[in-house]
């Protein structure tokens, strides 16, 4: 199929948001997984957010005129993050997707990496990641839930601030090799970032404890402490964060507080990269 690709603009916000949530729901459904968008209005604000704001690369695939789907690269940090990507559920499997993709990772060329989030019983998409240089780096489930415990003794976890940002990218280079630090400031301004800190020293932090923010700590045992500590202030909120499968005992503490997995996903990557030490949560893109 001829596609033409271009940027994306405000007045594609609507069309690109209801081949986003439609895709979506449809490989979702068809593998009793939940879907990323829920509703509707959630892939609206979602994509509002990405296609008015100068720090993602947004683009679209017309054909005769309409379009047939879309997709997305966060820049704010050197290793840029693709997703989502989508396209119509009756223009599916006919080369729109790899068009997209190809566009994308022209985006991203000058970028010393480029990572991405896939939900591993889609094969489809598997399949055009890899054939496009992508490699598994890290399987992983989004968990969901509550945690049962209490926030630890020998913690204090309390809200990020702007002086914690240094400290916060720090940790993040040593511990993951990459530079996170725009990423980080954008979470103060959008989101609840967390710092956990033991004898006055940041040694975990969260962008958010949902899949749209990363998290980093030196042990797991620093990431526990971190989850309940940020968990405390919304108690009454359903968590959800990816887990990566590595984290054996992590993974069985977050099932005896009660947490559920709910689907399996992997970080893929082109480019430089670094397997995380210490303890890390991948963010939607990674
Ligand atoms: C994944 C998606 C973006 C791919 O777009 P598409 O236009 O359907 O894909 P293409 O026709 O360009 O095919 C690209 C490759 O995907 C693979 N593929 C496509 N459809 C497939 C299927 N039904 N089963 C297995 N592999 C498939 C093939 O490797 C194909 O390459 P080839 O045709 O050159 O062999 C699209 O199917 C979609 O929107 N899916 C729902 C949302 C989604 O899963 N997004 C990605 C989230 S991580």
């Amino acid at each position: 199929m001829n596609v033409a690709i271009r940027r994306a603009q405000p007045s594609d916000i609507d069309v690109c948001a209801r081949i986003t949530y439609e895709a979506f729901k449809d490989i979702s459904d068809r593998h009793l997984f939940p879907t990323d968008f829920p509703t509707l209005e959630f892939a609206t604000e979602i994509i509002e957010l990405l296609i008015e704001s100068p720090l993602f690369f947004d683009i679209v695939a017309e054909s005769s005129g309409a379009v047939v789907g879309c997709g997305f690269m966060d820049k704010r940090n050197p290793i840029r993050g693709i997703g989502p990507v989508s396209v119509d559920r009756a223009f599916q499997g006919r080369g729109t997707g790899r068009e997209i993709m190809k566009a994308l990772l022209e985006g991203g060329r000058d970028a010393v990496g480029i990572r991405l989030v896939h939900e591993s019983f889609n094969m489809a998409s598997l399949s055009l990641y890899a054939s496009l240089g992508f490699e598994v780096k890290e399987p992983f489930v989004l968990m969901e839930g509550k945690f049962r415990s209490q926030p630890q003794h020998g913690f204090e976890v309390r809200p990020m601030t702007s002086e914690d940002v240094a400290e916060c990218a720090a940790l993040c280079e040593k511990l993951c090799g990459c530079d996170r630090t725009s990423e980080i400031e954008y979470a103060l301004n959008d989101f609840s970032p967390f710092v956990a800190c033991k004898q006055g020293r940041i040694v975990a932090y969260t962008c958010a404890v949902s899949a749209l923010g990363h998290s980093v700590a030196e042990t797991e045992a620093d990431m526990q402490a971190l989850l309940l500590g940020a968990a405390a202030y919304s108690s009454d909120r359903l968590l959800a964060f990816h887990l990566p499968l590595r984290y054996a005992n992590l993974f069985r503490w977050c099932l005896q507080e009660g947490l559920r997995a709910l689907k399996p996903m992997a970080v893929m990557a082109v480019g430089e990269y670094r397997s995380p030490e210490g303890c890390w949560l991948p963010s939607f893109v990674y």
